[in-house]
């Protein structure tokens, strides 16, 4: 009798962990990037709740910034949470990185707010990815995300995106100088680019 219940157990318990073994097969990584047939990628629906790693409030590096009475914007940065993980152990960005840059309209006046500036409505969700099975090079690509749209087009290689953040991204093809709690990770694991200035 208790010999059949030990048979009986080992033979659940055996179903149970070949019945977790194939869930971990299929589940795919949520946080790794997918891409359509069409070369599209499908926008990380969760990076809210991914690492938020700086603002840029207004900055002037990209085409278009508005000037003088235009809307102002903020930049949210936020990264894959294994991404930023492994960053935090090593001051690199390991292959399936998926960093997406969401810029905001910044808002004035409403509510109680008299002076200064929040967050209001997504003007812009940018995606910049590392996959190395995927992207010639180090590995890195630019997607668009439009409006509300689920997927995302790929920026062509000539596009201004590669050879600005190659020139001037500290680590790697990222602006990881503008990411304080990073930053002071690639500065103590030494893997900022050796040309990298603080001051052009
Ligand atoms: C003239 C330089 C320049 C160009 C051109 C440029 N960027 Fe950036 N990009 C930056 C800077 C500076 C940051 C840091 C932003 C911040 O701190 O908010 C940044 C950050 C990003 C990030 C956040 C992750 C990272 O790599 O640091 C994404 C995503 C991004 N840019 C996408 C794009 C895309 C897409 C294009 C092309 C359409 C583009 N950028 C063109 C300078 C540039």
């Amino acid at each position: 009798m208790k010999r059949n219940l030990l048979l009986l157990t080992l033979a659940v318990s055996t179903v149970g962990g070949i019945a977790t073994w194939l869930n971990a097969q299929q589940a795919p990584d949520p946080e790794a990037p997918r891409y359509t047939a069409q070369n599209r990628m499908y926008k990380p629906v969760n990076y809210r709740e991914w690492v938020w790693v700086s603002s840029g409030f207004d900055m002037s590096y990209r085409a278009g910034t508005p000037q003088g009475n235009e809307t102002s914007t903020f930049d949210n940065v936020f990264a894959s949470p294994k991404a930023y993980r492994a960053f935090m152990n090593t001051g690199h960005w390991p292959d399936k990185t998926v960093l997406v840059l969401e810029a905001r309209y910044a808002v004035g006046r409403r509510s109680i707010n008299q002076s200064g500036h929040f967050q209001g409505d997504v003007m812009a969700i940018e995606v910049h990815v590392k996959d190395l099975d995927r992207f010639k090079g180090g590995g890195w690509a630019f997607f668009n995300f439009e409006n509300k749209d689920e997927t995302g087009t790929l920026f062509p290689q000539t596009a201004a995106c590669y050879s600005c953040h190659e020139q001037n991204g500290a680590v790697d093809t990222t602006f990881v100088q503008f990411y304080p709690t990073l930053f002071e990770v690639a500065q103590r694991k030494a893997t900022l680019k050796p040309d990298y200035e603080a001051n052009r």
